[in-house]
């Protein structure tokens, strides 16, 4: 499966895109001013998240059931749209970790803040995240859950930022997007616990990270 590039597909608002069609697809109106471009609209974020699913389904047909991990709390959203997607029955758990001490730059630290309540001993488990940065947070997150035995450990994520790829030992077999190094927010993404309930990924306005 090729990863959509979103490259060039940033929308200006107000330019190529207008601040009514964002609040008719469900972006909250004083949330709008903090946007420079959207890069993925819900219909096409919709489409992404039912690629996954087929080749999540195909890969697995012979399993009985999988295990969704979802990355507290930027999986919020994908995990459940995901899973109702895919065609083996799933089993849902969540864990939560952090690697941003609530700002833009990942620490390279990542602590384990809620471990997962299921034993993966056996199980085919899904690593489910919004997005794949430095690559850190999977690293840790893939070492850890690998001494519990499970029968298959894979990792999917919505968005990847090839660009800031510093550990290259991760390997994430489920991609949806490729995004340009820039701060995105929404569906799950958020700064400092902001934007992340808009239907939306959008880039965020410098001034309000930096
Ligand atoms: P990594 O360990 O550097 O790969 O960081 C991954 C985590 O950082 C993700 O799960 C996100 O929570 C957060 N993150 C990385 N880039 C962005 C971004 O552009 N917007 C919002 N959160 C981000
Ligand atoms: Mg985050």
């Amino acid at each position: 499966m090729v990863p959509v590039n979103c490259y060039g597909k940033r929308r200006i608002i107000g330019q190529d895109i207008s601040k009514e069609e964002l609040i008719k697809a469900g972006v909250k109106q004083s949330l709008i001013p903090d946007l420079k471009s959207v890069i993925l609209m819900p219909n096409e974020i919709d489409t992404i998240i039912s690629e996954l699913a087929d080749k999540i389904s195909q890969d697995y047909k012979e399993s009985e059931e999988l295990l969704l991990a979802g990355v507290l709390k930027g999986a919020y959203r994908i995990l459940p749209n995901l899973a109702e997607k895919i065609t083996i029955p799933c089993v849902i758990d969540f864990m939560s970790v952090s690697s941003y001490g609530g700002g833009q730059h990942s620490s390279g630290e990542v602590r384990i803040l809620k471990d997962l309540q299921e034993n993966i001993q056996g199980r085919n488990v899904i690593i489910v995240e919004d997005i794949a940065d430095t690559r850190y947070t999977l690293g840790t997150l893939l070492s850890l859950l690998n001494t519990r035995n499970p029968d298959s450990l894979e990792v999917c994520c919505l968005l990847d930022k090839p660009e800031r790829m510093q550990n290259t030992d991760v390997d994430i077999r489920y991609i949806g997007a490729t995004v340009p190094d820039v701060f995105v927010v929404g569906y799950g993404l958020d700064f400092d616990s902001k934007y992340r309930d808009m239907p939306i990924v959008a880039e965020l306005k410098k001034e309000c990270y930096l």
